[in-house]
């Protein structure tokens, strides 16, 4: 079963909190996203492979231990993971995006696919798909599921907050997934909404309504 990291560490709960808040600007809400991003994405990757390099300081040879090639892949569900892009890739520049489009059916509440492009060695990369919510978890299974059908094969799911509906079905659906999750929310409520959450994560980055 793939592991759950839930943080606790104060910068990450504050700056959900912040996010939380109704009064929260457009423009807060998408550097909120941007930093928690980083701040996740520093432990996400800690696995991350190293290999071992010589090097020339300016004062002599030495062996010193960088990234393994540029093997990573950072999958955002549209639109609302565009909001983790950037945050990622500050920390891993070199990586590839690829991108799922997902809408949830407001009276279904499944997923439906719009659109779905992946680096095309996406079976060789290490795959980090992103979204801020993971509600019902139907578009996390369907967003990983078609990149499984295009080859990938080591993927960590990161949100930023999760019911624990999410959490069974992204664990039940595909148990090899790792899932770091910034706040671990209480429940749904009857339109499949995280409470207490953030309402709409989408139209919170962008302004829509
Ligand atoms: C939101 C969110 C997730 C999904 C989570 O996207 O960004 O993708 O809902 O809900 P689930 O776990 O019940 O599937 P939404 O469908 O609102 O689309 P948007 O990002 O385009 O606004
Ligand atoms: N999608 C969102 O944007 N927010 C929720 O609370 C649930 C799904």
């Amino acid at each position: 079963m793939g592991k759950v990291y839930v943080f606790d560490h104060p910068l990450i709960q504050h700056k959900v909190a912040l996010m939380r808040k109704t009064e929260t600007s457009v423009k807060d809400f998408r550097e909120l996203a941007k930093e928690i991003a980083m701040l996740m994405g520093f432990e996400a990757t800690r696995n991350l492979p190293l290999e071992e390099v010589e090097i020339e300081t300016p004062m002599q040879k030495t062996k010193v231990n960088m990234l393994q090639g540029e093997d990573i892949a950072i999958v955002p569900i549209l639109r609302a993971g565009l909001g983790f892009v950037d945050g990622m890739l500050a920390l891993v520049p070199n990586a590839k995006v690829g991108h799922v489009g997902l809408y949830r059916d407001p009276k279904t509440h499944e997923p439906v696919e719009y659109y779905c492009k992946l680096p095309t060695d996406i079976d060789k990369r290490q795959i980090f798909v992103v979204d801020p919510m993971l509600a019902t978890g139907g578009s996390a299974v369907a967003a990983i599921d078609f990149i499984k059908q295009r080859g990938g094969k080591d993927i960590t799911f990161m949100c930023l907050i999760a019911a624990p509906e999410g959490i069974e079905a992204l664990q039940e659906a595909h148990p090899d997934v790792d899932i770091y999750i910034a706040a671990k929310d209480e429940c749904l409520n009857e339109n499949a909404y995280i409470l207490p959450g953030l309402g709409d994560a989408g139209d919170r980055l962008y302004g829509t309504r």
